[in-house]
């Protein structure tokens, strides 16, 4: 009790001396206040932390305890300057991922998210998978870096009729956008070319610039990457991976045909090379117009397949897979290590409980049926807002639209002023790894009807108004 009071006492007169000084003052010593207090130097000892923590104070090493400048003056004198200096040009960074992830502000219309929006999210069902799993020990301990052996085993079964993959093919990492970035590391050294097609998945353009890669773009057409010239591409470049959206491509909605997949197949594999095939769509296919994987009809270990839970349930499910064979499995598991070891046991086990339980079905169900409706929606309201000012294809999966603006329409501009009038739309030209050959819009049909009535009004007429 007693040391508790001259402990008061010592601090209270610090503090007293620390109020008459001025930033910078030399406190007295240890030697000091032992006298003037008669208590154990423990005591001083402590004080002297207690005023520390409380940024009152700073201890200089060989010199004394000195009395510190109050925050709002030292975060003033803060000078960050010459971090710029010390760090170089930013890799991969183009704002485009601020821009991708920044969250909307409240109350605008969100007419560009890639995800389902909470209504359409399986809140209970992921609640109470959750609460299942949070008891079980095993869970909260060290798990392999590959993931639980029956997540794994789901994900194989998933990539359908004559799966290639078994569960000792399949590695979980937390969300689609990890799976992109860790397997541009694990697969091509930096400075080397990554062929991707043009439009496609921003964050993946990010990833592999942060990852040092040149990007190659490969153009496409409706059907997907074009064979010959992704063909030209891995001759010119030298590249051995093709990141590609076979299925509902992220933005333009296309779909590769059989035939288109077999000729894409035999360019990746005639250059000896890999192709990453991101099934980021394959639960939203929405008038059974998804063939079915490239994976399926691989044989010797071309294909590395991606699929996420995110897009499927709600962004915060962040477990996805990634599947390969052969000594590109090795690498990536050993990237999976250099990451993150894990993700966390208790998302894992909620997660397959989730997609396991029978209200998973229901969920897809009533999901895919909401975008249909969706889908529509904003068709025939951009129709009737702008005819044929805009062009653009209906997709049959995904939940993009992908809209072809007049030439001298800007859609960084075009984007802009939504922002301003408190509509979120996604322009284009993010979704180019260079050249964009013309001006678009990327938007989504995932929202409420209100939203997007109200969204392609206000759409219609910023665009109208600069026709
Ligand atoms: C084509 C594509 N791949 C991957 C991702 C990554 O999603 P997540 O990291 O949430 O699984 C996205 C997200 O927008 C996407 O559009």
């Amino acid at each position: 009790m007693k040391r508790d009071n001259s402990l008061s006492a010592v601090i209270q007169s610090l503090r007293e001396v620390i109020a008459d000084a001025r930033p910078g003052d030399r406190l007295p010593s240890v030697r000091e206040l032992l006298q003037e207090h008669r208590v154990s130097p423990k005591t001083v000892e402590r004080a002297f932390a207690q005023l520390a923590s409380e940024g009152l104070i700073e201890p200089r090493p060989g010199q004394g305890t000195f009395v510190r400048p109050p925050a709002a003056d030292r975060a003033k004198e803060a000078d960050f300057s010459w971090q710029s200096a010390a760090l170089g040009s930013a890799r991969g960074d183009d704002g485009v991922m601020q821009a991708l992830t920044t969250l909307p502000p409240a109350g605008s219309l969100v007419l560009s998210m890639g995800y389902l929006p909470p209504e359409l999210q399986p809140t209970d069902l992921l609640a109470s998978a959750l609460r299942q799993v949070a008891t079980r020990s095993e869970l909260w301990d060290r798990l392999p870096v590959e993931g639980l052996e029956s997540l794994r085993g789901w994900f194989a079964r998933e990539v359908g009729r004559g799966a290639v993959f078994t569960p000792n093919d399949v590695i979980i990492y937390p969300g689609g956008q990890a799976a992109i970035a860790s397997t541009f590391r694990a697969l091509v050294p930096p400075g080397r070319p990554v062929l991707v097609e043009t439009p496609t998945y921003t964050g993946a353009i990010s990833a592999a610039r942060a990852a040092g890669l040149e990007l190659v773009p490969v153009p496409m057409d409706e059907h997907g990457a074009r064979p010959g010239l992704l063909a030209d591409a891995f001759r010119r470049t030298g590249a051995r991976v093709f990141y590609s959206q076979p299925t509902f491509s992220n933005p333009s909605g296309a779909v590769m045909p059989p035939t288109r997949r077999a000729a894409i197949l035999a360019a990746v594999a005639e250059a000896r090379a890999f192709v990453i095939e991101d099934d980021w769509a394959r639960d939203f296919n929405l008038a059974n117009a998804a063939p079915e994987p490239l994976a399926v009809t691989d044989r010797d270990g071309h294909v590395i397949y991606i699929r996420s839970l995110a897009k499927s349930a709600a962004p915060a499910l962040r477990v996805a897979a990634v599947m390969a064979r052969g000594a590109a499995l090795a690498r990536l598991k050993a990237m999976r290590g250099c990451d993150d070891f894990f993700v966390s046991g208790p998302l894992q086990a909620a997660a397959l409980s989730a997609v396991t339980a029978p209200a998973w079905k229901r969920h897809l169900q009533k999901a895919r049926a909401a975008l249909v409706e969706r889908r529509d929606t904003l068709v025939s309201a951009l129709k009737s807002e702008l005819g044929d000012r805009i062009a653009f294809r209906v997709p049959q999966g995904g939940m993009h639209l992908w809209i072809r603006l007049p030439d001298h329409i800007s859609d960084t501009g075009l984007a802009a002023e939504m922002a301003r009038q408190g509509v979120v739309v996604g322009p284009g030209r993010a979704w180019f790894p260079a050249d964009p050959d013309g001006s678009f819009l990327r938007l989504t049909f995932a929202g409420t009807t209100a939203t997007l009535v109200e969204g392609a009004k206000r759409l219609g007429g910023a665009i109208r108004k600069e026709s």
